[in-house]
């Protein structure tokens, strides 16, 4: 009995299906904001500097290929933990914090829902509408139900507060929250601290559990500014979770280096967490990939090469707001019909056009364009050379 006859294939993925079919694509001058990769202005994605000069330290100073322990190594973890939740933290000074090394923010977020659906298997997940959406597919894979709370005001091109905190009044106690913790994928729009507050008030008296997704910390305002969202969602006894990728921050995106951090009620509940959490990891992967943990770790334990590293991650995020006010203008130079001005204010990589289906098609067939769902743009996509090209092609799609 075969198990594949008649099999029909599944389309392809929103988002890296698209960058395949973009790399397939023939045309000159093709332009992909698919996937979010920060390029340079000659439009390459560039290793950073601090990251070739931590791969040829650790080439020199390798003797082994040994298995790194299942929840990481020491010199990754704690700079991790520190990176996240800054210095004076309560949580980190009593012991309550767990970090364990994944394989990107994807494999963090696996194993968030694996240990959530281990402890508590009724347990829905609430996300944003819209949301990454590889979300839902890694939650549901991990046989969790989902459900979503309003997010985006369609009408306003705003962040619908009222309606986010309704959905979230209505969770039953027990159910988990996914927030994007800054550089929401894929609105570019971050709750206000008032917000964040709010829902950490709702969290908090709704019995709810937070998990955290931290992918573009440094890409929004700053490092310590992009973890804000902690002021109004911690409060003393919260257990929470969070999610952190290292792939865009420090441009190690083929590396899948991230990492699960945790915060229980005390140490002695966090070691147990922690247990399980290298269950489900030793049952996923069984340890973390050594190479870009150990990049990571060697870039943040030297204070001269850490300094270096945050010049380079500011240069990544001052160039991305630069490509956001140059889009703008492009815009709106053109007279192409549209709101268009919050998109010099929003921050992180991505921008949503809210397009139509057509117009997103016609984007990719008739002018080599490609974005994600219903407009989708990665902004840290574009150079000089394609800003006006691809305005260009948004007005003609536009025009109809
Ligand atoms: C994105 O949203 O484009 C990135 O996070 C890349 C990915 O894995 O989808």
């Amino acid at each position: 009995m075969s198990i594949f006859a008649g099999l029909a294939p599944l389309p392809p993925d929103a988002i890296l299906g698209l960058s395949e079919e973009y790399s397939r694509d023939t045309r000159p001058g093709k332009v992909s904001l698919a996937a979010g990769v920060f390029v340079d202005e000659t439009g390459i994605t560039p290793v950073l500097a601090t990251v070739a000069e931590a791969e040829a330290r650790i080439l020199a100073a390798q003797t082994t290929k040994l298995y790194k322990p299942v929840a990481g190594d020491p010199a990754y973890l704690r700079p991790v933990r520190d990176l996240v939740f800054g210095s004076g933290n309560a949580a980190v000074a009593e012991g309550r914090v767990e970090t364990l090394h994944t394989p990107g923010g994807t494999g963090a977020l696996r194993v968030a829902a694996d240990l959530v659906h281990r402890l508590r298997p009724g347990a829905t997940i609430w996300m944003s509408t819209p949301t990454w959406p590889n979300h839902p597919q890694v939650f549901a894979a991990a046989g969790m139900a989902t459900a979503s709370y309003p997010y985006l005001d369609p009408a306003t091109g705003t962040l619908d507060a009222a309606g986010m905190l309704a959905a979230l009044r209505g969770a039953p106690a027990g159910d988990v929250v996914l927030l994007h913790a800054c550089c929401h994928n894929p609105t570019g729009i971050d709750p206000t601290p008032d917000v964040w507050r709010q829902v950490g008030d709702v969290i908090a008296e709704r019995g709810l559990l937070p998990l955290v997704d931290f992918a573009y910390q440094g890409f929004g305002h700053g490092l310590r500014e992009d973890a804000d969202w902690m002021d109004g969602l911690l409060r003393p006894g919260l257990e929470l979770l969070v999610s952190t990728s290292y792939s865009k921050s420090f441009a190690l995106y083929n590396e899948r280096v991230g990492a699960l951090l945790l915060v229980a009620g005390s140490a002695a509940e966090a070691a147990a967490a922690q247990s399980h959490v290298r269950a489900a990891i030793r049952s996923n992967y069984s340890n973390p990939p050594s190479h870009g943990g150990d990049i990571v770790a060697t870039i943040l334990g030297d204070p001269a090469l850490r300094a270096q590293w945050e010049v380079e991650l500011a240069g990544m995020r001052t160039r991305i707001t630069s490509n956001r006010t140059a889009l703008v203008e492009a815009i709106t130079s053109r007279g192409i019909p549209g709101d268009w001005a919050p998109i010099a204010t929003q921050r992180g990589m991505f921008a949503l056009l809210g397009l139509s289906l057509e117009q997103v098609a016609r984007l990719r067939e008739e002018h080599a364009v490609y974005v994600v769902g219903r407009g989708r743009i990665n902004v840290a996509g574009f150079t000089s050379a394609t800003i006006g090209p691809f305005a260009d092609a948004l007005g003609a799609v536009i025009a109809g």
